[in-house]
Parts: structure tokens; sequence; C-alpha cells
């Protein structure tokens, strides 16, 4: 059965660039970000995971690791990682997971037949310090993601989970948030700054922590 928001994020054992792991011993309890690419060598992934090195220090600044997976072999992910860096220029600095026996692509329903082969689709997963699945990402093997997005849902859910609040559309850090609707308006101005309320059940509010 497939891996549902809330479900706790299957443990495993892998090989991984960075040496062998088991997975929740390898994050602790930091947030983690595993997510699958379709294959080594090809274009799509070389920028995707190339765009991730450049971005790892913002993961590093929220507490978040990053970890990649594709079907390939240990062997094919280490003579791949130069060419990341000579094609993006962001050297690899986080693990790719070899899954060649697709036992974590299965166990987190990473590859879908009906796109084409039995590699990985574009899978995203964010866990967090309790290992619980908080986001789950699918994108087709012809559409590279936007790892910036992730970041912003690592804001935002750090950000929900100490407050009453939830982040409108197109929401970034530092952005005013909205009240949480369990919670009464004249609450929302006896808790927050700022209250504007456009609706009974769309208040905004200063961010709790700005
Ligand atoms: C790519 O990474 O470029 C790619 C991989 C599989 C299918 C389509 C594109």
């Amino acid at each position: 059965m497939s891996l549902r928001l809330g479900d706790l994020a299957p443990d495993f054992s892998a090989a991984t660039t960075d040496g062998d792991i088991r997975f929740h011993e390898w994050k602790q309890d930091s947030w983690a970000v595993l997510f699958s690419h379709p294959a080594d060598y090809t274009p799509v992934c070389t920028t995707e995971l190339g765009r991730t090195a450049a971005l790892n220090g913002g993961f590093a600044e929220r507490n978040a690791k990053v970890i990649a997976l594709s079907v390939d072999s240990l062997e094919d992910h280490l003579g791949w990682a130069p060419d990341i860096g000579e094609a993006t220029g962001a050297a690899l600095n986080f693990p790719i997971i070899a899954d060649p026996e697709r036992t974590v692509a299965e166990l987190y329903d990473m590859i879908h037949p009906g796109e084409g082969d039995t590699s990985t689709v574009r899978s995203v997963f964010v866990i967090d310090p309790a290992n619980k699945v908080r986001l789950i990402l699918t994108y087709p093997k012809s559409t590279g993601r936007n790892f910036d997005e992730i970041l912003r849902v690592i804001d935002s859910l750090q950000l929900t989970d100490d407050h009453q609040v939830a982040t409108p559309v197109d929401w970034k850090k530092g952005d005013r948030v909205i009240a949480s609707p369990a919670m009464s308006t004249e609450d929302a101005i006896a808790t927050f700054d700022n209250v504007e309320v456009v609706t009974p059940y769309l208040r905004y509010v200063d961010d709790p922590r700005s």
C-alpha cells in the first residue's frame, strides 16, 4: 500500500555514495528529504541533483538532510557524480542511495509502471524529526522539480507545527500568515499582531516568529 501523510516513514538499509546506512539512524532527529530520480547519466536528473547540491546549505539551516535514490548501481552513481558538479557548478554534497534491487523504491512506491519502465519516477518525501511523512510529491520523469518549493514547504511545516497558523497561496518565509480556522477571531486578535479580518474564516496575521 502506498504511503500517506502522517504515516511512519519506513526504515531501510542501503548502500549510498557516502557508505552503507540505516535510514532512521542516518537521519536521526532531523528532517529529511528523500527523493528519487529515474536514472543516472540523464539530463534532467543532472540538473535536479546539481540544484539540490546548491540548495543544501538551505536544507541544513532548516535541520533537514537530503538523500537521493535511483535503481542504478553504486558504481554508476559514483561514476556520474563528478558530472553533476561539472555540468551545474554545484558538486554533489549529499548521498545517493543505490537501489538496484528496488527494495526502497518499492517500499516507498516510487515505481509507476505507466510511466514507461521500471525505474523510479520523481518522488519526494519530506519526513519530520519523529519520522512521520509530512509531504509527498510525485512528478513525471520528463519534468524537473522545483527544489525551492521543497524548502518553502519545510518552512511552512516548521512554522505551522509551532503556531496555530496556516500559510496561504504562494507564501514565503516572512510573509503574513493565516490564523488557524480552528481559532475564533477574538482569540486570533488576542494571540497575533496586526490581524486583518477579510472574512470570518480568512484572518491574515503577522508571522508570529517575526
Ligand atoms: C532525464 O533525467 O533527463 C530523464 C530521465 C528519464 C526520462 C526522461 C528524462
